[in-house]
């Protein structure tokens, strides 16, 4: 009887403890993986029993709970292979020219995933799952997973609040204040720009309804022949994990499913290697960071932008840490070290560390946050561009195109940057706004993703919008029903008057006449 009641025990401690969890993060860029390893590593180190399948391999998996990888080999390279491009050339790209890229790469990867021979052996073997967390990245199909295991579906949105996500979940994102993450733009929006963010908005919302999943529902199809439509599929999702905050993006709408998550990435900061702490440790000067992130390969810059850099750099007080990724750099100023890779939140994290000049990338800039460092921003492509305008209209740095930069302009933004303290300021007070949450964005992914476990779902949280179509979601029933009620009236009332009028007119005729 003892022995009965301790495994009834250990049974239910294992219920709500150890739940077997699936993690889908298949897009093959290491700055999703790392946010999807995250949201990983934080539920195995809450004890749970974590299934990742992504592009990747975690060299050092959690001790605590049981983390298991299945990795999508031949993605990496296959991506490579058709991505032999200069990333800076997409600096001046038409922000409408994503959308065709992404429905290409967002259905060759959704593609690859279902046929890869590790996710149909997965798919085959029975094996159950409590919730089955997915991202939210042009890969609506993958969606049928949580069907097929017959499990909650938890989404991930590596970006904020977008139109890939908020039509799934009812939440509202009015284009005349939340621009797209495609465009430049902050929420103080010009009327050109407004006009813009309404056409963007529309054109990517016909793309998904009159292309994108209709493409992804034959995709699944062809692999599911059961499921439900994707239209069903879609919007079925119990919660919604959105890597934002505040304190990083501007405030929006949310609706109760989504949780904001933002700055769930960033780690205390570890002890640096000796050789960076010497270094860094005895700029007395400070240091300026230099890194464009993981996709841009610095030394693809153009020649000319390379020279004004690095001629810039030269004359700075300052030390450098460029993270750069040749072997060598002909004629490296003495104040510049290089390296292919640095720890990159520990050297933000470091007292001496006075500016970070980044690409904008969204990793990046939440870290940048998190640790109060000024940013001089170089965007390229993405959401880069977005993430720039807000951090220059939050006053915690400037934004400059990398391909018209002048010798002038790069010096003269550092000189602000540097000398001026209300950039630091903001910086420290963004920071600030980070911190100060009731409950560490670690521990919101732990608690909501054991609420969608406990509770198997959480209907209760959907907005009735979702059940509306959009006509009747925008009221355009109500309102053309109010003015065709408002314009007969009017007709009516001016018929009535006309009539009232004309006849008196003609009684008047009458007497005149007589
Ligand atoms: C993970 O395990 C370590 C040692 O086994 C323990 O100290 C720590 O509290 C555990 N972490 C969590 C989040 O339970
Ligand atoms: C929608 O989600 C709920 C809760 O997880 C689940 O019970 C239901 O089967 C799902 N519906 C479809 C069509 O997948």
């Amino acid at each position: 009887m003892k022995c009965f009641s301790v495994l009834v025990l250990v049974s239910l401690f294992c219920a709500t403890q150890c739940s077997k969890i699936l993690i889908v993060m298949p897009t093959p860029a290491r700055s999703h993986y790392i946010l999807g390893n995250t949201v990983a590593r934080t539920l195995a180190e809450a004890g749970h029993d974590i299934t990742m399948v992504s592009s990747f391999v975690e060299k050092n998996p959690p001790k605590n709970g049981t983390y298991r990888d299945i990795q999508l080999t031949g993605f990496l390279e296959s991506l490579e292979e058709d991505n032999k491009i200069n990333f800076f050339e997409l600096e001046h790209v038409n922000p409408f020219l994503n959308i065709p890229f992404m429905n290409w790469i967002g259905n060759k990867v959704t593609q690859m995933t279902f046929e890869h021979p590790k996710l149909k052996k997965l798919l085959n073997s029975g094996e159950h799952f409590d919730v089955v967390i997915v991202e939210q990245f042009y890969n609506d199909a993958l969606k049928v997973l949580a069907y097929h295991f017959k499990a909650p579906l938890i989404l991930f949105s590596t970006l904020g609040a977008s139109d890939w996500i908020n039509p799934l979940v009812g939440n509202p994102s009015p284009p005349s204040y939340i621009p797209d993450t495609y465009l430049s733009y902050t929420s103080d929006m010009t009327f050109r720009q407004r006009v813009v963010n309404l056409l963007f908005s529309i054109t990517s919302e016909l793309n998904h309804h009159l292309y994108f999943f209709p493409a992804q529902n034959r995709i699944m199809k062809k692999h599911f022949p059961d499921a439900p439509d994707i239209n069903v599929l879609n919007y079925n999702a119990s919660l919604v994990f959105v890597n934002s905050h505040e304190s990083t993006n501007q405030a929006v709408p949310y609706v109760p499913c989504m949780i904001n998550i933002g700055g769930f990435h960033v780690n205390p900061p570890k002890q640096l290697p000796k050789d960076l702490k010497d270094f860094m440790d005895s700029a007395k000067e400070g240091v300026i960071y230099f890194s464009m992130g993981s996709n841009l390969l610095p030394s693809q810059m153009s020649e000319k932008s390379k020279k004004i850099i690095v001629s810039t750099l030269s004359k700075l007080k300052q030390k450098v840490l460029w993270k750069w990724d040749e072997d060598t750099f002909p004629g490296k100023p003495d104040n510049v070290k290089l390296s292919k890779w640095f720890p990159q939140q520990e050297i933000l994290a470091h007292p001496n560390t006075k500016l970070f000049i980044t690409h904008g990338g969204l990793l990046s800039t939440t870290e940048t946050i998190y640790h109060g460092v000024p940013v001089l921003t170089l965007p390229i492509f993405g959401d880069q561009k977005v993430n720039a305008a807000r951090a220059q209209m939050n006053g915690f740095g400037i934004s400059l195109s990398y391909s018209d930069i002048t010798e002038e302009s790069f010096t003269d933004a550092l000189h602000n940057l540097l000398n001026d303290p209300k950039y630091r300021e903001n910086a420290k007070r963004r920071s600030r706004l980070m911190h100060d949450r009731p409950i560490t964005p670690k521990q919101m992914v732990v608690f909501w993703t054991e609420f969608v476990i406990r509770n198997k779902g959480a209907s209760h949280l959907r907005v009735a919008a979702l059940d509306l179509p959009w006509y009747k979601y925008h009221l355009l029933d109500v309102i053309a029903f109010l003015a065709l009620v408002t314009i007969s009236s009017i007709a009516g009332l001016s018929i009535l008057i006309r009539k009232v009028c004309c006849g008196s007119n003609k009684k008047k005729d009458k007497v005149k006449k007589n």
